[in-house]
Parts: structure tokens; sequence; C-alpha cells
């Protein structure tokens, strides 16, 4: 009995552990989803996989701040009259995945080499 509810105090820590944890993970996964059902990755690469049309994903932050992507992502025309990307159909909470996805990679961000951005 004694031993019994000590594993359900245990296995009620580690669950505490997980859901304070999860988050951050939670949402990367959730972007990661996104950017693959939409087909970015048919143009982008994300960590060394995908398209090579348009710069590598975490590549964007050395360049570009969180308004610029988010903005760029719903209507890419309007950042750049010359964008070949299309307008998504992702809602603002969507696109506010990606883009905080796309931001943690601010501290590593190179822009890739002769990348002119637009
Ligand atoms: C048809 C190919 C294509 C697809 C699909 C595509 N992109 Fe792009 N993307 C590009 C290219 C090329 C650029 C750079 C120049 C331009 O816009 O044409 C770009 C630029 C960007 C930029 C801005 C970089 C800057 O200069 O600030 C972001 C952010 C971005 N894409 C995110 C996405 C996301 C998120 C998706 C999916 C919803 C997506 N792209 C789908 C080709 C694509």
């Amino acid at each position: 009995m004694k031993s019994w509810s000590r594993s359900v105090a245990v296995a009620a820590l580690a669950l505490g552990t997980v859901l304070v944890a999860a988050p951050g993970a939670w949402a990367d996964e959730k972007a990661k989803q996104l950017l693959e059902r939409n087909g970015c990755l048919m143009c982008h690469s994300l960590l060394g996989k995908g398209g090579k049309m348009g710069p590598p994903l975490q590549s964007i932050p050395a360049w570009a701040d969180a308004a610029r992507i988010a903005a760029y992502i719903k209507d890419p025309k309007a950042v750049n009259e010359k964008s070949i990307m299309r307008p998504s159909r992702l809602t603002d909470a969507e696109i506010q995945t990606i883009t905080d996805y796309i931001m943690t990679f601010k501290d590593t961000a190179q822009a890739p080499k002769g990348w002119k951005g637009d």
C-alpha cells in the first residue's frame, strides 16, 4: 500500500515535469506539421531537409524580424512585390506558431552564402 502511494506520487511529479516542459516542444512540433502540410518545405529547407528555391527557414531571422516573417507568410507580395510565394490560407494563429518557431533560430541564423534576401 505504501509503495503504491509512493508510485502515484512519483508519477504525478513526472507528469508535472512533462506538463511544464512540453508547451515549447509541442508548439515546435505543431509548427513543423504546418510547414509540411502547407507545402512550405517544397521550396524551403528546414535543418537541411526540403526545397532549395527559397531561403532555408532557419536562416531567415538573420535578416528578418518576427513582424516581417508573419507579414511575409500572410501576404508575401505586400512585403516584397517580386515574391513568388503565394499568400497562405493559414490562420493568424497558425502563422504566429510558424513565426515563433522560425524565430527560435535567431541566435544561430546565418544568411546562406550568395543569398541577397529579396
Ligand atoms: C513556391 C515556392 C515557395 C513556397 C511554397 C513557400 N515559399 Fe517562402 N519563399 C520562397 C522564396 C523564393 C522566397 C524568397 C523570395 C520570394 O519571396 O520570392 C521566400 C521567402 C519566404 C520568407 C521571407 C524571407 C524574407 O526575406 O524575409 C518567409 C518567412 C517564408 N518564405 C516562409 C514560407 C512559409 C511559412 C511557407 C509555407 C506557408 C512558404 N514560405 C512557402 C518560396 C516559397
